[in-house]
């Protein structure tokens, strides 16, 4: 079983190395999201501050490496790679899904490797909805909490990613009894994210309910998991599940759509991911409600050449959100929260169509004024 898992975890960097992994014919919808420019900013450039304070850790700016790998030789050098330039940079990484650890533990240390090279940098571990679904025991988190010393546990649904992969897929019940459980037993905070589908108002809601402290969205409109598998199930002959791949690559609620179900609907902390690919995506989550952003594939493609060039694609994300800030009148990254967006076309719909309260989020800084 853990050799299975390990050569799955393999084929999942190389295919979304070499392959078209991404959404073709949906995106994030942030290109309908607005920050409203200021041509007389208030600061300075230089004095712009990113840094802000999540899950009771210090960052110095808004931006975790989402979840990726570990449980196969060939993650540890991408971990080890990212772990490095988050501790340098004080961000955040999240691991990949740590099952094959506790199939087999001498898989361990392609996890704890990320530890190693960043002692004190804000780390989550992971695993999959199905395991917690299927009774894993509290235990068995504490263990792969303590295998990598996490600052938090992100738990992925990866509901339509397992039905490509494996024509398989757990109800959500069992899933939600186990949470309530688990988010009271365990005393670090308790992340649960989606792998790229986005997740809605109705399910954030049952998350706050059992306890849960932080959504991460991980919308549609960037890495797509049917086209991965998609990929996989071509290679193995896979007919239906390729088909299946195929029909859903472009599934989805937009990121952008995401973060406006979860921060309208719940209190919940957010972390807004799925297709972020620049600093100026990441400010316009922000300015959308979410108190932390994330990217995945971007930063997969730099690992792979070493922590230098981790390092040089985070200090551009960080430096277009600097400039995102600095021009929407911002001095601290949390001001974005408090400034106008303007949202057009079919989020504007999407956003009325639910019952979302956008047009507040256009007039924020007009209160007082008229
Ligand atoms: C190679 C790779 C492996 C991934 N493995 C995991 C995983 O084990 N657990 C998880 O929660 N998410 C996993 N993800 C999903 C990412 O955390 C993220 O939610 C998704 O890729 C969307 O972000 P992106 O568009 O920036 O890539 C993986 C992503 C990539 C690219």
């Amino acid at each position: 079983m853990a050799g299975k898992v390990r050569e799955r975890k393999a084929e999942h960097i190389r295919i979304c190395l070499e392959e078209e992994v991404e959404a073709k014919n949906i995106t994030t919808w942030l290109e309908h999201v607005w920050l409203v420019h200021s041509a007389l900013p208030e600061v300075d450039y230089g004095d712009v501050d990113l840094r802000t304070e999540f899950l009771g850790h210090e960052f110095s700016a808004p931006i975790i490496v989402s979840a990726m790998t570990g449980g196969t030789e060939e993650a540890v050098p991408i971990n080890k790679a990212i772990a490095e330039a988050v501790e340098e940079l004080g961000l955040g990484m999240g691991l990949g899904s740590q099952r094959a650890a506790l199939e087999d533990p001498g898989l361990a240390k392609t996890f704890r490797v990320a530890r190693e090279a960043a002692p004190t940098a804000f780390i989550m571990a992971n695993i999959g909805y199905q395991e917690v679904a299927n009774g894993l025991p509290v235990e068995a988190l504490e263990r792969i909490i303590c295998m990598v010393e996490a600052d938090a546990l992100a738990i992925h649904l990866n509901p339509l990613q397992e039905v490509v992969q494996a024509l398989r897929g757990s109800s959500g019940r069992p899933f939600l009894e186990r949470l309530a459980e688990i988010t009271d037993s365990l005393d670090i905070p308790v992340v649960v994210k989606e792998v790229g589908f986005g997740i809605s108002a109705e399910v954030a809601r049952e998350l706050e309910r059992v306890g849960v402290d932080a959504v991460d969205v991980a919308g549609a409109g960037g890495t797509s998991w049917a086209a991965v598998e998609y990929y996989r199930a071509l290679e193995a002959g896979g007919v239906l599940k390729a088909e299946l791949g195929r029909t859903f690559w472009d599934w989805g609620i937009p990121t952008a759509a995401s973060i406006l179900e979860v921060t309208s609907s719940t209190k919940l902390a957010v972390i807004a991911s799925g297709g972020l690919r620049t600093g100026l995506d990441m400010a316009k989550c922000l300015a959308l409600g979410a108190d932390m952003t994330g990217a995945a594939l971007p930063i997969l493609k730099v690992a792979m050449k070493g922590p230098e060039a981790v390092k040089e694609k985070l200090r551009t994300l960080m430096e277009e959100l600097r400039t995102a800030v600095f021009a929407t009148g911002c001095r601290r990254v949390a001001d974005l929260a408090e400034k106008p967006v303007v949202i057009t076309g079919p989020l504007a719909e999407w956003a009325r169509a639910r019952g979302l309260p956008v047009e507040e989020l256009a007039r924020r800084s007009l209160k007082g004024q008229i």
